[in-house]
């Protein structure tokens, strides 16, 4: 039997799947509305510091026929009134008690987190989200990722904050550092409930090549937005990775964001050791419906694999993820066509002989375009079986026996590295590389 519900911190929710702090949870209707629709839970649109807003404010990267592979915004914080923001957080949870209501906060000075960590408590928010993360804005005014971007502050405030709430903390993260480790310490160290990450990097998405303005345009100037989107995933993936395997934040719940927009995006968050998911891109994009998808695909995964709960799978996927020099060396694949898929586009033939290793040939026949691999010059990249159209046309067979297991790490400790520029044990001497002359035109 299949449970999908959560104690994250001490805040029970029906399922794992989160709006995250942004606009589909700027008011209590849309909030009613996702819950209706099947979200087990939201964090409501970050309250704080009067703000006024711009027009416009959002600006998207279109890649292909893809819309919205990456978004950007350069939205500030909730500009509602609280007591507006008061009331409806105090309807939403008289009519969802079991559902996991947090409220996003980002304040200045100790006596407002102070004051606004009681309004909330009292208006019966189920916790408490710090906003450490806004990279536009607010930052300049010494809020949002200035204080993320600061462990020792963000210490301060986590401090300040613990003190005073009398529910679950959870801390916000900015992406927007160059060790994600830093940060994420600091939180646990201030006694944090829970950490969240991620929210958006400091990014320009395009110029106007008319106007000369970045996008999106306020009156013909631009300011760095916050980017997000599926193209955020993989960075965001692996910081929720850093923090669930370091031996001093694993253990705390983490709340993975970044870029999910369907279950497989839901799992591949939990195996990395989150234990809930917040979402907003994909929301913005497609609307609450996508929540469907989530619950009846993570459904039928963990049927398939005998998990009843998240917790069972949580960070499976941790033990695998590790250092580059603990890999094992000896691992040998090599491209395979398959003649009865390919369509003769030639596309992996350009990519292995332009950006790769010279290991592709094309049969000379023009009755026949299938591509031959050369077994012997293939490195294994796999550059081929990813620019191939087809599925599973391109695969990568394992070549080596399995017997054998060497790592960097093992050579270290042997003596074994090639310690010289010009040592034959360097790991390039014995591929296939073309004389350059090859390369010339026939004239
Ligand atoms: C238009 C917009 C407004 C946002 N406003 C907030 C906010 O008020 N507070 C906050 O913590 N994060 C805010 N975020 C960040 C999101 O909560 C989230 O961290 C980020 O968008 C990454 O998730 P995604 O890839 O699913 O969009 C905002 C994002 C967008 C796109
Ligand atoms: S890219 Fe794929 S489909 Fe195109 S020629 Fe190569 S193997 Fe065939
Ligand atoms: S795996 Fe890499 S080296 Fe091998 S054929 Fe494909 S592109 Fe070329």
């Amino acid at each position: 039997m299949i449970d999908l519900s959560i104690n994250f911190a001490g805040i029970k929710a029906p399922n794992p799947f989160w709006l995250a702090s942004a606009p589909p949870t700027n008011s209590g209707y849309q909030i009613m509305k996702a819950f209706e629709a099947g979200w087990g839970g939201a964090v409501w649109k970050t309250l704080g510091v009067p703000v006024i807003n711009v027009s416009s404010r959002y600006g998207a990267l279109n890649y292909r026929d893809t819309r919205m592979s990456g978004f950007t915004n350069i939205e500030l914080i909730s500009d509602r009134t609280l007591s507006a923001n008061l009331r409806e957080i105090e309807e939403v949870k008289k009519y969802f008690p079991n559902h996991a209501l947090v409220v996003s906060l980002m304040v200045e000075t100790r006596k407002e987190w102070n004051q606004i960590i009681r309004d909330v408590e009292n208006a019966g928010a189920d916790g408490i989200e710090l906003n450490f993360g806004c990279p536009h804005g607010m930052c300049e005014r010494g809020m949002g990722s200035a204080v993320g971007q600061e462990p020792a502050v963000l210490k301060t405030i986590v401090e300040w904050v613990m003190d005073a709430a009398r529910i679950p903390v959870i801390t916000k993260l900015t992406p927007n550092i160059s060790n994600i480790e830093d940060p994420g310490l600091a939180a646990v160290q201030g006694g944090t409930n829970a950490i969240s990450l991620i929210n958006t990097f400091k990014s320009i998405i395009g110029i106007d090549l008319d106007s000369f303005a970045p996008y999106p345009s306020v009156d013909g100037k631009g300011t760095n937005g916050g980017y997000c989107g599926p193209a955020v995933k993989p960075i965001a993936l692996n910081m929720v990775r850093q923090l669930a395997q370091h031996p001093d934040i694993a253990g705390t719940p983490i709340s993975g964001i970044g870029g999910i927009e369907t279950w497989r995006d839901v799992v591949e968050y939990i195996l990395l050791g989150a234990t809930s998911v917040q979402v907003c891109t994909a929301v913005m994009h497609y609307g609450f419906g996508i929540v469907r998808e989530m619950d009846s695909g993570l459904r039928r995964f963990m049927e398939e694999r005998g998990f009843e709960t998240i917790y069972d799978f949580a960070g499976k996927a941790l033990p695998n993820v590790v250092e580059w020099k603990d890999l094992n060396l000896k691992h040998k694949v090599v491209a395979s066509i398959n003649p009865g898929k390919c369509i003769g586009c030639q596309l992996c033939y350009i990519a292995c002989e332009d950006g790769a290793h010279q290991a592709i040939a094309l049969s000379g026949d023009p009755n026949n375009r299938v591509p031959e691999i050369i077994d012997e010059n293939c490195v294994g990249c796999n550059l081929c079986s990813l620019v191939c159209p087809v599925e599973a046309c391109i695969t990568m067979e394992k070549r080596d026996p399995g017997t054998e297991q060497i790592t960097w790490a093992e050579l270290s400790e042997a003596d074994q590295i090639p310690a010289s520029f010009d040592d034959p044990r360097a790991g390039g001497n014995d591929h296939f590389v073309p004389e350059p002359a090859k390369a010339l035109r026939k004239r």
